[in-house]
């Protein structure tokens, strides 16, 4: 039985690839750029039996609090991703344009360890116009709204149109789009 959480609730939905079979086949995990590791000590808490890791650069994992079940490494993510059944990139992408955000994800589907259908990159992010047949307008303006918090960085935000562009350039061959976790989507991509 798994133990549940609202992180493990917000990854697993019947309209995405991602099931409660799959959670459970999943042996290790790596959130890159994953911060002082919130997001992996939720995963770690609700799925106990994967192995849980946060990459991040070191200023920015200095100061971590020790979590059980989760190892923190310093690290570029442009330079070498711990491997995995499943690499998490929670609004992480957003810091880059294209270019860079290519090089990233190919170091990712480097880190991916399985070949068969466990083995993906999965990102947290906002998908521009995604939810519009689901909440409609509403959610378009929030998500333009975010956008312009996030004009401090050099990326921004995609639609699904430069999200494919970017997945095919890194070598991916198919992806999942599942609108959720309020304005952000769970996007699949397969290796
Ligand atoms: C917007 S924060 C997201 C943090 C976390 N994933 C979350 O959802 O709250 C972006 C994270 O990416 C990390 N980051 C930026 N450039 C990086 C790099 N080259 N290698 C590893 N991590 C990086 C930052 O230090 C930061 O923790």
């Amino acid at each position: 039985m798994l133990a549940w959480s609202p992180i493990a609730a917000s990854l697993w939905r019947p309209s995405s690839g991602i099931t409660a079979t799959s959670l459970r086949a999943w042996t290790s995990l790596v959130d890159t750029g994953g911060a002082h590791g919130a997001t992996a000590e939720a995963i770690a808490k609700a799925l106990p039996h994967i192995n849980c890791t946060v990459l991040d650069l070191p200023h920015a994992i200095a100061g971590a609090p020790a979590i059980s079940n989760v190892q923190f490494v310093a690290g570029d993510l442009f330079e070498y991703v711990p491997p995995a059944d499943v690499v998490l990139l929670k609004w992480v992408l957003c810091l880059w344009q294209d270019e860079d955000a290519v090089k990233v994800l190919r170091r990712c589907k480097e880190a991916i360890i399985s070949r068969g259908a466990k083995g993906k990159v999965i990102i947290v992010e906002v998908v521009i116009d995604s939810s519009m047949s689901r909440d409609g307008v509403l959610l378009r303006e929030t998500q333009v709204l975010f956008d312009v918090q996030m004009m401090h960085v050099d990326g921004g935000e995609r639609d699904e149109k430069q999200w494919r562009e970017i997945f095919l350039e890194a070598g991916f061959s198919d992806y999942k789009i599942t609108p959720m976790l309020g304005f952000r989507s769970i996007i699949e991509v397969y290796p």
